[in-house]
């Protein structure tokens, strides 16, 4: 059956990771133009022919025009649904705003959801699309750079709730990852500094190379070919881990590096208050000089992981984060007690064991209490 009869002519390229998923295959596709092709990858993806396109008001105007028309000439009847821009839209609120207009625009079992934006956009979408009808088929385009290297990757979805980000939410594998990076081109740059966190994140854990090609570019903004060495560098490493641990059993705990501090911060100054990216980049450092006083990681790590971060125009310390007087060792360890991340009576941090290699270790509460003075 060729259900793509419209597209450009050229094959689709080879996805450049794929996640095995319990449910299937979620094949990750990253090349300039492929927002253009969506449609196609869409059709391949899905029985139905019924879309909703969720984005939020800054990136709808942007790329919503493209993607639509991309959709409809593959054969889809395809609706938008927009999302107020920023965290608070990851709310019960706009969930039940969201299936509503799944609701109105008649998606069936067979048909699609997708998520047109960064990781908030991909994370109710995603998390609608998993609860629609016991789930329904995700595709996620991601526009931010953080989106690209980590959150549209890999099925989690989460909506936050008043007791804590990301508490309630769903495995759910999207169908496809359509990642174009000329979408990239629009991104400020404090929004750019987000992802470049996350990969920083992904190549202290896992591939000291890709690390060592950020220190070659860090400081100066990415041509386009280097932008896409790296967000495929990190697809290929977080699709590694996600097959060999998809439900957060043992290894996935690895990328949560820097996000035990980063989540705490985040909580402690209300969310939204602090850029995700900039939370975990303070966390990176902490994480990196508490696994110094443990011994598990190299003295000098955290010192290299700072300058690196900081070239990247990202804060180092808490001290360094607007309101961050309000966190203190007290509000940081009260809510890192209360994060997901405790699991049993320990608090889990990611410590690096040197360049590329991570692993997530249970700590005793008051010995992170104890340390926390000095890793701040
Ligand atoms: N962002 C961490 C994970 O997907 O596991």
């Amino acid at each position: 059956m060729d259900t793509h009869t419209e597209h450009s002519g050229a094959p689709l390229p080879a996805p450049v990771a794929v996640v095995r998923g319990a449910e299937g295959d979620s094949p990750v596709y990253i090349g300039r133009g492929l927002l253009a092709r969506a449609g196609e990858i869409a059709a391949g993806a899905v029985r139905g022919r019924r879309a909703l396109v969720v984005a939020d008001t800054n990136v709808g105007p942007l790329h919503l025009a493209p993607l639509l028309a991309s959709l409809r000439a593959a054969g889809f009847e395809a609706e938008r649904h927009a999302i107020p821009a920023g965290e608070a839209s990851k709310s019960l609120a706009e969930l039940e705003r969201l299936w509503g207009a799944l609701h109105r625009a008649g998606i069936t079992r067979t048909d699609l959801v997708v998520a047109l934006g960064g990781g908030v956009t991909g994370d109710l979408a995603g998390f609608a699309a998993a609860t629609w009808l016991r789930g329904v088929a995700a595709m996620q385009v991601p526009t931010s750079l953080l989106a690209f290297v980590d959150s549209s990757i890999g099925g989690k979805t989460a909506i936050d709730v008043p007791f804590g980000k990301n508490l309630v939410g769903a495995f759910h594998q999207p169908v496809a990852v359509v990642g174009d990076p000329d979408v990239l081109r629009t991104l400020p740059p404090r929004e750019r500094g987000q992802g470049m966190a996350e990969a920083v994140k992904t190549a202290c854990i896992r591939d000291a190379d890709l690390l060592s090609f950020l220190r070659s570019v860090a400081g100066r903004p990415l041509s386009g070919e280097e932008t896409e060495r790296v967000v495929a560098g990190c697809a290929r490493i977080k699709a590694d881990v996600v097959n060999r641990d998809e439900r957060e059993g043992g290894l996935r705990m690895i990328l949560n590096f820097g996000h035990t501090v980063g989540h705490a911060v985040e909580k402690v100054l209300g969310y939204g208050a602090v850029p995700h990216g900039e939370a975990v980049s303070v966390g990176m450092v902490a994480a990196a000089k508490l696994g110094e006083r443990l011994g598990e990681t190299p003295a000098g790590t955290a010192e290299a992981l700072a300058e690196l971060l900081a070239a990247f125009s990202l804060p180092t310390r808490v001290a360094d984060l607007p309101g961050g007087a309000a966190c203190g060792p007290d509000a940081l360890f009260a809510a890192m007690l209360s994060d997901k991340k405790k699991l049993g009576a320990k608090i889990h941090f990611v410590l690096l064991e040197g360049w590329g290699r991570a692993k997530s270790v249970p700590l005793d509460p008051a010995a992170v209490r104890g340390a926390l003075p000095a890793v701040l």
